[in-house]
């Protein structure tokens, strides 16, 4: 897998990448990752038109898609272009990581799902209640932390216009607990991306 990609010749990018690689260095909390890495996603996002390329364009009827833009070579990084169609949404899910979202076309909807029951590390008999829902338009920056991680679901309803999204993630993303909330349980599943 490639690591340091083609497309990644933006200066934008490049400084971005090179910014959140020098903090991720140094010992820091989750909550201080986001709060130094959300403001640098907001200028990102002003700059989106000089790196992202038709790869990072691709979609799919069937599914959202996750087009990788960077991963760091020790997966301590990942940066995607995630590009939702109209009715595509995540299923119930959280990350085990941080993570910093900028939304560069369309709204992104994100509903929330509150843990009524302790995380003791138990797949099982885990009590989810829906919560708020946040609607993210074009410039919008929003961001999670772990422990306990932020369960929720994203995407865009049928009556909406595709939304693309940029997702930094403090490691690289290609898995993800997914919660069947119905039978209260929850289990980890590989997710797929594009690379360009
Ligand atoms: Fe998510």
């Amino acid at each position: 897998m490639k690591t340091a990609l083609k497309s990644m010749t933006s200066p934008a990018l490049d400084h971005f990448i090179n910014q959140a690689t020098a903090f991720g260095r140094q010992p820091s909390e989750p909550a201080d990752c986001v709060l130094t890495l959300a403001p640098l996603m907001l200028a990102l996002i002003d700059s989106a038109e000089t790196f992202l390329t038709p790869q990072h364009y691709q979609s799919s009827a069937d599914t959202y898609t996750r087009n990788l833009i960077y991963r760091a070579p020790d997966d301590s990084l990942s940066l995607y272009a995630i590009v939702w169609l109209p009715g595509q949404w995540t299923p119930v899910h959280d990350h085990g990581s941080w993570g910093v979202v900028g939304v560069v076309e369309g709204i992104l909807e994100e509903r929330s799902y509150v843990r009524l029951t302790p995380d003791r590390g138990a797949d099982e008999e885990i009590d989810l209640a829906r919560g708020g829902i946040v609607l993210l338009g074009r410039g919008a920056v929003t961001s999670f932390v772990p422990n306990p991680d932020h369960i929720h679901i994203t995407g865009v309803p049928a009556n909406r216009q595709r939304a693309v999204s940029l997702h930094l993630y403090g490691r690289t993303m290609n898995d993800f607990n997914l919660y069947d909330v119905e039978g209260r349980t929850r289990r980890r599943i590989s997710v797929a991306h594009n690379e360009s």
